[in-house]
Parts: C-alpha cells; sequence; structure tokens
C-alpha cells in the first residue's frame, strides 16, 4: 500500500461560544445589534453611499467592547477562543499575544451578499452568528491554493471534504468560526426574508 499523506493543512475552527466565557445571552446580543445599528447614523450613511446592502458598523463604530457590556464579554469569550486555537495552529508568538484588532456586525437583509474577501494585516478572523433565519446564506470558503492550480481538473462533486475546493458552513445562532486571516471566503445570497445577523472580528499579533 503507498502512504499517501495530507500536508499544509488548513485549520477551521468551530465551537458554541458558551464553551469559553460569561455566557451571553442570545436574545439580547441579538436586540444589541438591532439597537446600535438602528442609532449608528453614520455607519447607516457609510452604508448607503458604498451600497453596502443592510448594515455594518465596521466603518462607524470601532468601539463596541469599550461602549457596551455585553459586547465587553463577548471579546472575553472571544479572546480565550483564539488562544485556543492558536494553540491548534502550534504558532510560536514569540511572547506576544493575537489581540482583538477590529470587531463589528454586520445584518445581512434578503438579497444581500459579501463577495469574495481575506482580511489583510491580521492573523485570525472569524465570526459569531446571532441570527441565521432559515434560508440565510452559508459562509464559503476557498481553498487557498485555488489560484495556482491553473491545469488542475475540477474536483468530483463527492469528493472527500478535505479535498473540496470550496467549503460551506452553516453555523447556528450561539456558534463562532475561526480560520487564519488570509483564507479566502465570501457570504452568498440570503435567501430568507430575514435579516442574517452576526458579528465579525480580527485577531492581530501584537
Ligand atoms: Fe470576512
Amino acid at each position: 500500500m503507498p502512504q499517501i499523506d495530507s500536508l499544509f493543512v488548513t485549520r477551521l475552527y468551530r465551537a458554541a461560544l458558551k464553551e469559553q466565557g460569561k455566557p451571553i445571552d442570545p436574545a439580547e446580543l441579538e436586540n444589541s445589534c438591532l439597537v446600535i445599528a438602528e442609532d449608528d447614523e453614520a455607519g447607516q450613511r457609510w452604508c448607503a453611499e458604498v451600497g453596502y446592502p443592510g448594515y455594518t458598523s465596521y466603518a462607524s463604530l470601532t468601539d463596541l467592547p469599550w461602549r457596551f457590556p455585553i459586547f465587553a464579554d463577548l471579546k472575553d469569550a472571544l479572546d480565550a477562543h483564539v488562544a485556543a486555537f492558536a494553540e491548534d495552529l502550534e504558532f510560536d508568538l514569540d511572547g506576544r499575544e493575537l489581540k482583538l484588532e477590529d470587531l463589528w456586525i454586520n445584518i445581512l437583509p434578503e438579497g444581500g451578499t459579501h463577495a469574495s474577501h481575506i482580511h489583510p494585516h491580521s492573523v485570525i478572523s472569524g465570526t459569531t452568528y446571532v441570527a441565521m433565519p432559515e434560508g440565510a446564506s452559508a459562509l464559503k470558503l476557498e481553498d487557498p491554493r485555488s489560484g495556482r492550480m491553473m491545469a488542475a481538473p475540477a474536483r468530483k462533486k463527492n469528493a472527500r471534504r478535505e479535498l473540496q475546493t470550496f467549503i460551506y458552513m452553516k453555523p447556528a445562532v450561539g456558534e463562532v468560526l475561526l480560520w487564519e486571516s488570509w483564507l479566502r471566503h465570501e457570504v452568498p445570497m440570503n435567501m430568507s426574508d430575514d435579516e442574517r445577523i452576526s458579528v465579525s472580528f480580527n485577531y492581530a499579533w501584537a
């Protein structure tokens, strides 16, 4: 029998948010996101100007964990999740830490999408899911080597998961996903009538 190994593995972290830190009430987090969005006129203006579907606090509110206690609790939980993932990744952090750099709310209405992107200048990025109505889109992750695969055949539809070029994650409310920030991802169109609400974040090597 030949020996065939998997090399250069891409890790993806998935956990219930409540596995770390103080429990966060999902209904309270959802309500906080909606109230903040409602009050954030600068953010609403920014979204309208750049044609962002729905709402993001990304450009307007840079201090959610310092303004709102529930986001302070969220930061504490995320710090612990990210530390656990960094451990799994066997990063040599050379005595420094991974620190929260940005944390922002996303509210994606019916028909909204978020095109393929990476998160430059960060080490770990992720999202925690606040409202995921039936039919709300998954998170689509792309094989980071796909730009090099000029003459490679496509993979079979039912190929083993670790060999697939695109992976669709369908996280539940209260879950957190983490990945390395260079991993290309997108949010396909929200086919639900209801809003898809999530909180995303970046951790940098401080
Ligand atoms: Fe992203």
